[in-house]
């Protein structure tokens, strides 16, 4: 017999089978939260390692960061694991926002739990947000650009949303104003990529989570979703060159005053929201941060935006050719249960 409350997925369903109307508000909020884990998991993690845990705990989800999946090449430090933690808890906390529950979040809120890298916890509830179906079907629909863009003009109202948005003291997202200001940046960027790819050990692992047998499981970068376009042709600064009409996509940089552990998460977070109001909007970005570990890449790229603040994460928005989605791995292989650590 099914013990599921109605609407609540089961735990090994793949999350991408998520849908806004099985939201149920009579169930447990601990079902609840499980069932918006499924959206916090759609959330983007590099090489879509998906390093992350999850442990309901009554009324409260903690976060953890899943170190096992750590690119310890491409990412000594784990800062872009830690940046896709805070990304899925932006994520979460953005579902949970859209349902009406009211929640603290608090990060690393264990010093002696470093892995403890987000704690959730509902404290109130409200009615449904007026577009809550929209926002999580934003979530849902959200996917890294990596087909390249549409020859779609963007209007400067398209990205008005990032220039609205109240900065948090850990991080914050730069729209990058001149068009010879992203030129610069998407240079940097080339150069970058052109450094790695003489690393034979960037190449071994980059190819380990993209590898063609990745069409089979359900995290990594499947073949076909990584076919067309080469991260080069991605962040060439080609098209803008060549559109003098305007413009078919925008970069932006997050940025954090300091370069710790909790500025990534909070970089992580910032981004998430950047993208799900983007996807509101048709909107999908490419994301890149590994050129952003060479130091000299990035102390350009910070000179280009005339800040003292860390260059973080690199983005650019647009409008976005048809691609796969990338899988996902279920609940069952994400959740923990209160009182079991690793
Ligand atoms: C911290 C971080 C770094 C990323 N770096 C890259 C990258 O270098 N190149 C790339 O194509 N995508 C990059 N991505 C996008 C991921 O590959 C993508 O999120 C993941 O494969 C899941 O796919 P999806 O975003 O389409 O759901 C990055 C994402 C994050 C969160």
């Amino acid at each position: 017999m099914n013990q599921r409350p109605a609407g609540i997925l089961a735990t090994s369903q793949s999350p991408r089978d998520v849908r806004p109307q099985d939201y149920d508000r009579a169930a447990p909020i601990s079902e609840r939260l499980k069932y918006l884990i499924n959206y916090a998991v759609l959330a983007p993690s590099t090489h879509n390692t998906q390093p992350w845990l999850f442990r309901v705990n009554g009324d409260s989800v903690d976060i953890l960061a899943d170190r096992s999946r750590a690119l310890p090449v491409i990412d000594p430090e784990d800062r872009g694991l830690l940046i896709s933690c805070g990304a899925a808890s932006g994520t979460l906390s953005t579902a949970l926002e859209a349902v009406g529950l009211i929640h603290n979040l608090s990060f690393l809120p264990d010093p002696s739990e470093p892995d403890l890298v987000a704690r959730i916890a509902v404290v109130g509830e409200i009615a449904l947000e007026t577009d809550w179906m929209g926002t999580l079907n934003a979530i849902r629909s959200r996917k890294t650009v990596r087909n390249g863009f549409q020859d779609r003009l963007l209007r400067p109202s398209d990205m008005q949303f990032i220039e609205e948005r109240t900065v948090s003291g850990e991080a914050s997202v730069r729209l990058i104003d001149s068009v010879q200001d992203e030129v610069d940046v998407l240079r940097a960027i080339g150069d970058a990529e052109t450094e790695r790819l003489t690393d034979k050990h960037y190449v071994r692992e980059n190819a380990s989570w993209t590898h063609p047998l990745r069409n089979r499981s359900r995290d990594g970068i499947p073949e076909l979703a990584n076919r067309t376009a080469s991260i080069q042709e991605i962040w060439s600064p080609g098209n803008l060159l060549e559109n003098k009409m305007g413009s078919i996509s925008r970069v932006a940089v997050v940025v954090s005053p300091s370069n710790r552990p909790l500025n990534w998460l909070r970089s992580g977070f910032e981004m998430s929201i950047i993208l799900i109001e983007a996807g509101k909007r048709g909107l999908n970005a490419a994301i890149i941060i590994h050129p952003l570990q060479i130091q000299e890449i990035r102390l350009r790229i910070e000179a280009i935006l005339k800040t003292d603040w860390t260059a973080q994460v690199l983005l650019r928005l647009g409008f976005a050719e048809r691609a796969p989605l990338t899988p996902r791995r279920a609940l069952v292989d994400v959740m923990l249960h209160p009182g079991f650590s690793r």
